[in-house]
């Protein structure tokens, strides 16, 4: 079972589900605001894993010009369930 961990919490990695609304589920506080990808709000940085999520969205390649996968929205990065993913909000 793939996993997503952020500061001491561990979720199962559901595939198709975004990072922030597995948190939230999973009673993990996650700062957040819009939950459409506008306000930056749920930005997280990706420790380790960042292959077993869907490449950034426009949403999130607004938000990071550099593109490099290392922090990503959590209300629009993907799980695919592939394999384990550790993340940290900022
Ligand atoms: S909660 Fe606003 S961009 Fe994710």
């Amino acid at each position: 079972m793939a996993t997503v961990r952020c500061d001491g919490h561990e979720v199962e990695a559901v595939v198709g589900r975004d990072l922030l609304g597995l948190m939230l589920d999973a009673g993990v506080p996650m700062r957040y605001i819009c939950m459409a990808g506008s306000c930056g709000t749920c930005r997280v940085r990706v420790l380790s894993g960042g292959e077993h999520l869907l490449p950034m969205n426009r949403s999130e390649q607004m938000h990071q010009p550099t593109s490099t996968g290392e922090v990503r929205l959590a209300c629009q990065a993907v799980v695919l369930g592939t394999g384990d993913v550790t993340i940290t909000q900022e």
